[in-house]
């Protein structure tokens, strides 16, 4: 194998897509490969299908430098690459919590026949502890070059909205390996990465599988952690934000993920503690992880405890109320509806008889097709106008830096819900807003 291995990037969504295009940047020859032809089309064409900061400049780097090419050809890959990244997603089955394994299956089925010399297969995508071991016989007995076919795992922890960032520079590296020349191999795939002193640790496959579970599911569990502490404030006349604050001065605790508010959502979280109960029920060590349906279950009670909020202000009923919902998508900075509490919110308002108009700067396109029988608009003033009550549910910074003056002139009464903890309610209070947030005094 040569010093700069060649690199196929199997799935080129929103994680395959940054890693294909990060690689060729950082000097790599890249394949991209998806079945998808549209998003193929649109990628070799120097069009990113997704909304990320910093990525589409990325991608016209990495095109104009010659060494990024995209295929919907998988028989090319096994030809080019000498290290092939799996990156499919694995969402959540339609009627389990498990997570649906069916594309990574596809994907290494469709690879192996192609892989006629030695290499290695690379899994990044978030798989249930024990995936590897079973890919690794499929792959060995399907692909021509038998047990010359490695896998390795290297979870990914890139954020949405922060992907170009997470993945040239990485907090860590986990290489899971099960021979020092698949760990070689990865050396020299992530050679300009370990040149910067990246961190890495070297470990088994199950651990790397696990590692990545056990990064989201802590992250889940400190949300939970403050948004039930919210609960507490409120039912106590205690403060969240500045109860959060303090705790974020001990080092031991820290102050990040510790936004209390409508909770998590998104494509990552929400599925990977549910399939993390799951295999571990499967594995008989669910006791250990028993924890996390409570993780889960105060998440999804900030979504109804929001509603909750926003009827009480509108005075006990919200059977024909104007609602101004501020975003959509399940964080700032991305256009990603997939679990996003602000959606949910919006329906939830809608089936109590609110008119609910949805405002988003990224994310209305893919809200409008995901759920079309909601009111939306093409700006905040237009959501706003007559409404009873604005809803601040994703904290995109255009919401954050809202003028009260300015917004209390388009509403018709002066109401707002501070979903997501973003706004100064001495400012809003100060404007003649009635100012509300959960976890907080009225
Ligand atoms: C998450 C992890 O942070 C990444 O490390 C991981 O790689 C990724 O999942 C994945 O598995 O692929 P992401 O889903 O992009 O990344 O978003 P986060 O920034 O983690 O936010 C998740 C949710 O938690 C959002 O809905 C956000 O609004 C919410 N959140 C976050 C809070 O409610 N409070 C906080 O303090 C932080």
């Amino acid at each position: 194998m040569s010093a700069k291995p060649r690199l196929t990037v199997l799935g080129t969504g929103y994680l395959g897509a940054t890693h294909a295009i990060c690689m060729a940047v950082l000097g790599y020859e890249v394949l991209g490969i998806d079945t998808d032809a549209a998003k193929i089309a649109a990628l070799s064409d120097g069009r990113v299908p997704f909304y990320e900061p910093g990525l589409p400049e990325m991608l016209r780097k990495a095109l104009d430098s010659g060494r990024l090419r995209f295929s919907t050809d998988i028989a090319e890959a096994g030809g080019f690459g000498d290290v092939h990244f799996i990156c499919v997603g694995t969402p959540q089955a339609a009627d389990s919590p498990a997570a649906d394994l069916r594309y990574v299956d596809q994907v290494v089925s469709s690879l192996a026949p192609h892989l006629t010399r030695p290499c290695l297969v690379v899994g990044k995508s978030t798989v249930p502890v024990g995936t590897a071991a079973r890919l690794t016989s499929m792959l060995q007995s399907s692909a021509p070059a038998g047990t010359a076919v490695e896998l390795a795992w290297n979870p990914e922890f890139l954020r949405e909205g922060f992907a170009v960032e997470d993945t040239m520079r990485p907090d860590r590296l986990v290489f899971g390996v099960s021979s020092p020349w698949a760990l070689s191999v990865l050396e020299s795939a992530f050679a300009p990465l370990l040149e910067a002193s990246v961190p890495v640790v070297v470990t088994d496959l199950p651990t790397a599988e696990l590692v990545k579970v056990a990064a989201n599911s802590f992250l889940a569990t400190k949300i939970s952690f403050i948004n039930a502490m919210a609960e507490v404030c409120e039912t106590t006349g205690a403060d969240v934000q500045q109860l959060a604050a303090s705790l974020s001065y001990d080092p031991r605790i820290g102050g990040r993920f510790l936004r209390p508010g409508l909770g998590f959502g998104g494509g990552c979280l929400p599925k990977d503690i549910r399939a993390f109960i799951h295999r571990a029920d499967e594995l008989g060590v669910g006791q250990a992880v028993s924890f996390l349906r409570e993780v889960d279950a105060i998440n999804q009670r900030r979504r109804q405890r929001t509603v909750d909020l926003i009827r009480a202000q509108a005075g006990g009923s919200l059977a024909g109320v104007t609602v101004c919902a501020l975003g959509a998508a399940f964080k700032p900075d991305s256009d990603d509806i997939r679990d996003a509490p602000a959606l949910d919110v919006a329906r939830l308002l809608v089936a109590e008889g609110a008119i609910v108009r949805v405002y988003d700067p990224q994310a209305m396109d893919n809200a409008r097709r995901a759920y079309p029988d909601l009111h939306y608009a093409d700006s905040v003033a237009e959501a706003a106008t007559g409404a009873q009550v604005v809803a601040l549910l994703t904290e995109w910074d255009q919401f954050r830096e809202l003028d009260p003056e300015w917004l209390g002139d388009y509403v018709a009464v002066r109401n707002i819900v501070d979903g997501r903890h973003a706004l100064d309610p001495t400012t809003w209070r100060q404007a003649s807003w009635d100012y509300r947030a959960l976890g907080r005094a009225a």
